[in-house]
């Protein structure tokens, strides 16, 4: 089997780190990855798209004679290259264009939420500052914060948890258009959803969805806050640890409750509105007191959560993939994880507000010499 995995982070050296047999390449296997990385190259080969966009990764699956093509990143599940190579007869694991709108737009997210009665946070989806103001305001009379998110993806930078109203309303006022300025972000922050700050414990679940059944791949916890001793601004992830289970008080009857009250719901409603979820669908969840709400959905692997979770299993995921790929059934299970794994991210200087782009990573083969 050939595969393309299509990213250059390390999630996507994991992911075909895994796909290729992890410590034990498995015989018949070829990976291919584009645009990868420098250490990624060390172990396997890297390609570049044959052309800008969705259709330069199209003609490189096409020319490869791939059997399956994995997507990491978000953007490309957003912009349709999963219909692409579908219409190209390309089997491709991840979510249509439509149905990675449950990550692409967060007003989107919580319509689906609400119409399968699934848990979230209060809140208000608008355009409009007097709006949410109104909601804002409503919120601190009764003592509570509150986050406010632009509505489509903005690399990880859309999301501010505010400590006050008043730094909420100056959120929502940088985020929106203006009277003399356009969105922050553009079309992807036109559009914003303001909520209740919730309290709890986070939790990211990952299952792999074949529309109808959701396999669950465990649970995984990621360290947001930049510097240690949970101090300095939130991240995309420092690091991870995974699975989480008994043992950090994640109970398997808690997973099932999720599985039963989160991803089936949200997928029944997906396949009703006529886009069924056929990926990776990882739900961000808050946990308090027993109860889960979900504070997002992503449509894709969690990146630094994959790093850990593909050390902790030793499954060799391509089938499960593939068949998802093929708009086959999955069987009902969980995929097996026979250790814990961590991941640490070293990031630039700068990160995550101004990174300096270009540092030398050096010191991988003494590193590698390490245990673990
Ligand atoms: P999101 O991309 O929506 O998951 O938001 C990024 C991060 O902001 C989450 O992982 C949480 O740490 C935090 N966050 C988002 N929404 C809420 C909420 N309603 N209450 C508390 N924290 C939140
Ligand atoms: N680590 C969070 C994410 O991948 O969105």
């Amino acid at each position: 089997m050939k595969i393309l995995v299509v990213g250059s982070g390390g999630r996507e050296h994991a992911l075909a780190w895994r796909l290729r047999g992890g410590h034990a390449p498995i015989d018949g296997r070829e990976l291919v990855v584009c645009p990868g990385n420098a250490g990624i190259a060390r172990e396997l080969r890297c390609e570049a798209p044959r052309g800008q966009g969705v259709a330069g990764i199209v003609q490189l699956a096409r020319d490869e004679h791939v059997d399956l093509v994995v997507i990491g990143p978000e953007q490309w599940l957003v912009d349709g290259l999963v219909d692409a190579l579908a219409l190209a007869g390309i089997p491709a694991f991840g979510p249509t264009q439509a149905a990675a709108k449950l990550e692409g737009s967060k007003a989107f997210m919580k319509s689906v939420c609400a119409r399968a009665g699934v848990a979230t946070a209060g809140f208000v989806a608008t355009n409009r500052v007097d709006e949410a103001r109104r909601f804002i305001d409503g919120r601190a009379r009764a003592g509570k914060n509150v986050v406010v998110k632009a509505d489509g993806l903005c690399a990880g930078k859309g999301v501010i948890v505010c400590k006050s109203a008043q730094e909420a309303v100056d959120a929502v006022k940088d985020l929106l258009a203006g009277r003399d300025k356009p969105p922050r972000f553009g079309e992807a922050s036109r559009t914003i959803v303001v909520e209740e700050l919730l309290p709890g414990e986070e939790l990211s679940v990952f299952a792999l969805c074949d529309g109808h059944e959701a396999v669950l791949f465990g649970a995984a916890r990621d360290h947001k806050r930049l510097r240690d001793g949970e101090q300095g601004p939130n991240t995309g992830g420092m690091g991870a640890v995974a699975p989480l289970d008994d043992g950090q008080g994640v109970a398997a009857a808690m997973l099932a409750r999720v599985r039963d009250t989160v991803f089936l719901p949200v997928l029944d409603e997906m396949r009703a509105r006529g886009s069924p979820f056929c990926g990776l669908l990882f739900a961000g969840l808050m946990i308090n007191d027993g109860v889960v709400r979900v504070l997002e959905f992503n449509v894709r692997f969690g990146d630094p959560e994959t790093e850990a979770l593909m050390l902790a299993t030793d499954e060799d995921l391509a089938p499960l993939l593939l068949t998802v790929a093929k708009g086959e059934r999955l069987a009902k299970g969980q995929v097996p994880c026979q250790k814990r794994a961590a991941a640490v991210v070293v990031a630039a200087e700068g990160y995550p507000d101004a990174p300096k782009p270009g540092a030398l990573i050096e010191g991988l083969t003494d590193a590698a010499q390490l245990e673990g």
